[in-house]
């Protein structure tokens, strides 16, 4: 039977990508409070990564915000030297960045498309490979971890759900998820397990809209068949239990935190 150890991050090195606000600041808290040390990366807006930082250190936890534009090649691989000068080495990715730029598809821009795609995708895929070049030196340390890497990619239920207006989007996650099988596919004799979490309508600002007003999260709730929207803190759980050795035989798979979001609510009622 699985133990409370099981999920105790302790002595393990974490970097939440996009970790300054929403998901990303409730994925770091939740690893810190499990006991990793996490990188804050911001892409702008130092502040609110500072202030991530406080919040984990008087919860008694250890963090540090490092600035990179994750769609950079040497924004990427300075923010690893920094973390590998700070801790020396890496245990946990979080590739948490994303944005949304909607438009339909007649007005959207090739500075839209590009944006989405270069942060959402290519983003994931220079951060994976700097983390597991790092993961592949060092090798399994059984005193931290069954495995010698974590890998978390965040998706959506996007990756499965087409959205009108949001083809860059859901083009973007759609990659993420053949990303994160086919990395899972290839670094799993490595012992480096690569899953993915695709959350569903979270409260966080990337879709204020959808639940600001009474009205609007009244019509998002007809989507969502466990009757809530979801809280950041629903995702950081999530990612305990995928960073830790609770999940050690899993790889390659993508859990969806979304309240039933994808179990198509509109046949609820015989179509
Ligand atoms: C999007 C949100 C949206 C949710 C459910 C997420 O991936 O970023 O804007 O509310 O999916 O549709």
């Amino acid at each position: 039977m699985a133990g409370i150890s099981d999920y105790d991050l302790s002595g393990q090195r974490a970097l939440v990508t996009g970790s300054s606000s929403g998901i990303g600041a409730a994925v770091a808290r939740a690893l810190a409070s499990a006991g990793a040390r996490v990188v804050i990366n911001y892409g702008g807006g130092r502040q609110r990564a500072e202030d991530v930082v406080s919040e984990i250190k008087s919860a008694g936890g250890e963090a540090i915000a490092l600035q990179a534009d994750v769609s950079q090649e040497s924004s990427v691989q300075d923010m690893f030297r920094q973390m590998f000068e700070a801790w020396d080495g890496i245990d946990i990715l979080v590739n948490n960045a994303g944005l949304q730029r909607d438009a339909n598809l007649i007005d959207m821009s090739v500075e839209d498309w590009d944006k989405v795609i270069a942060v959402n995708l290519r983003g994931q895929f220079l951060c994976s490979r700097e983390a597991s070049r790092a993961f592949l030196k060092q090798g399994v340390d059984p005193e931290r971890s069954a495995a010698a890497g974590k890998i978390i990619c965040m998706s959506s239920v996007h990756e499965v759900i087409p959205w009108a207006g949001h083809s860059n989007y859901a083009a973007s996650k759609g990659g993420v998820s053949l990303f994160m099988k086919s990395l899972a596919q290839e670094l799993s004799p490595n012992r480096i397990r690569v899953n993915a979490i695709a959350p569903g309508a979270i409260r966080t600002p990337i879709n204020r809209e959808a639940w600001e007003t009474p009205e609007a999260e009244a019509r998002l709730l007809t989507l969502i068949p466990y009757g809530r929207v979801g809280e950041p803190e629903d995702i950081g759980k999530a990612a305990v239990w995928l960073a830790s050795d609770a999940s050690d035989y899993v790889t390659g798979a993508t859990l969806f935190v979304d309240g039933g979001m994808t179990l198509f609510p509109g046949f609820a009622d015989n179509g």
